[in-house]
């Protein structure tokens, strides 16, 4: 029995930095925002909004679209890494919402919990439910998940062009319309690291940058290794002479902090895959030089980074490479499409994967691509850290969803801040609750914070608004 992504619905916030204007307040070349990270405007959020009510904008949007009562849904899982508290789970702050909606106790019946691991556990999270309904335990009720984030970082550091904020709402069944799983061949892979982290009560993670971006490569090409070894074990691919196994996968999703790293995890890969194959003589042919080896193949990631000679050289080959024919075909073919919904609003962390999926599936179709019986393959990357490598295949169905898609639609009306605006929300000042800058129709919004020191601390409420 098929299990996978039947349908999805995404929430963007309104509010956006336009990137040309982020570039002149910090001195920054705009070609290195828009070609060097891939983010032309960055979604943030307005004082009323948090991971949970983007949650519940999702899944309301879910629901409405595919006429789903609370009934059809057995289980809500909400994957963020922007927790609202260190106990109450945020699915159930997005259950409060919907039943505002659809009427109090109406998901009574249902399970969830709140999934963490960086950007990762949304993946879990699909892979949990799904393998829930293939277990026969979902009484034919199907299970949702939703990915929701802000991605903070602090101002003025090089990481605050990686920001965004949004939500991605799936609904998991079998005989799914749009995406079936392949089974036995996911593959992770986890260790702990200090690539990213965000101690408790802190509100912007502690980054270094080029280490995440070395250790996110590698622990997802890892994750690939132990794919591949399933995957032909189990006789889902079957390898002929010269072939790669990134030749059967016909879309290629993963973790999008922002949207060049896309394009540099698929060339790590594809040098990985390449490298022993007939076809790198051509590579290297047209790259004009040999790839560079470290002093110390077997070395740590510290030790990779501080030699300087080989990071350098292994730079130079890397940027050739992805100048090569081989490459840019594989690259506009698999890849390309799936950036585009990242440049119009930055990181996601856990909803970046599926919004860049999502983006895929939207302008592969527009460009005229049979989507029916493609293999796509996910590299899902959380920092801390760990990776999921999982396949699925497009369902022949799937033109029931995916021509309907529209993204720019689908965000709506977006208003652009201007950078004071900008740093006023980031830093929490100058305006309240009721004082948004964008004025919220039919969604849901945070309308009050228990105080401090009062009995009811922490204690949230929300609106839908109409
Ligand atoms: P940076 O200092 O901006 O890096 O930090 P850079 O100076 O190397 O520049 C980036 C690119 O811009 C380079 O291209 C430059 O050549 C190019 P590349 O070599 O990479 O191809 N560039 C230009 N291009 C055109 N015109 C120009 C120009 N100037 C330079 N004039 C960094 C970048 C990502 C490190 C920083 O933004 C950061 O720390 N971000 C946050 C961490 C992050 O996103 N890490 C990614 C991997 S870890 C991960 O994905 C997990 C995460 O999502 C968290 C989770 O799991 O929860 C973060």
């Amino acid at each position: 029995m098929p299990v996978g992504i039947d349908d999805l619905a995404i929430y963007v916030p309104k509010l956006y930095v336009d990137c040309n204007d982020f570039a002149k307040a910090r001195g920054i070349d705009p070609h290195k925002l828009e070609y060097g990270i891939g983010i032309r405007k960055m979604a943030i959020v307005d004082v009323n909004q948090d991971p949970a009510c983007m949650a519940a904008n999702a899944c309301l949007k879910l629901m409405e679209k595919n006429g789903l009562q609370p009934q059809d849904i057995g289980r809500m899982y909400v994957a963020t890494e922007s927790g609202l508290d260190e106990s109450k789970a945020m699915n159930s702050f997005v259950i409060g919402m919907l039943e505002q909606v659809y009427g109090e106790g109406s998901f009574e019946h249902a399970g969830g919990i709140e999934c963490k691991f960086a950007c990762v556990s949304g993946s879990y999270a699909l892979y949990d439910n799904a393998n829930w309904i293939r277990a026969e335990e979902n009484n034919g009720k199907a299970a949702v998940v939703i990915v929701s984030d802000i991605a903070k970082y602090d101002i003025g550091s090089t990481a605050e062009y990686t920001q965004g904020a949004g939500a991605v709402a799936m609904l998991i069944k079998e005989n799914p319309r749009l995406l079936a799983f392949d089974q036995k061949v996911t593959s992770t892979i986890i260790t702990n690291e200090y690539d990213f982290y965000r101690p408790f009560g802190k509100e912007t993670p502690l980054v270094n940058g080029n280490y995440s971006n070395l250790l996110y490569l590698i622990q997802v090409r890892k994750a690939f290794d132990s794919y591949k070894e399933k995957a032909l074990r189990y006789g889902l691919i079957d390898l002929k002479d010269g072939e790669s196994i990134t030749d059967h996968i016909d879309l290629i999703s993963v973790h999008l902090p922002y949207g060049r790293m896309g394009e540099k995890a698929l060339a790590y890969l594809l040098r990985h895959e390449w490298r022993n194959l007939p076809r790198w003589k051509e590579v290297i042919r047209e790259v004009g030089i040999e790839e560079p080896t470290p002093r110390d193949p077997r070395g740590t990631i510290e030790s990779i980074l501080a030699d300087t000679e080989f990071m350098k050289a292994d730079e130079k080959f890397r940027k050739l490479f992805m100048q090569t024919a081989l490459y840019h075909e594989a690259f506009e073919k698999k890849m390309a499409s799936s950036l585009k919904a990242s440049e119009l609003i930055g990181n996601l962390y856990t909803a970046s994967m599926y919004m860049g999926f999502r983006s895929s599936l939207e302008f592969e179709y527009k460009r005229g691509t049979d989507l029916n019986g493609k293999r796509v393959g996910f590299g899902s990357y959380g920092s801390g850290s760990s990776a999921m490598v999982f396949s699925g295949v497009i369902q022949p169905s799937y033109k029931e969803i995916v021509s309907a898609m529209n993204l720019e639609e689908e965000i709506g009306t977006r208003m652009k801040v201007s950078m004071d605006e900008y740093e006023g929300l980031h830093r929490g000042i100058g305006r309240g609750l009721f004082d948004s800058i964008n004025h919220s129709n039919k969604e849901f919004v945070l309308i009050k914070i228990g105080g401090k020191l009062t009995k009811k601390a922490g204690l949230r409420e929300y609106v839908y608004t109409t």
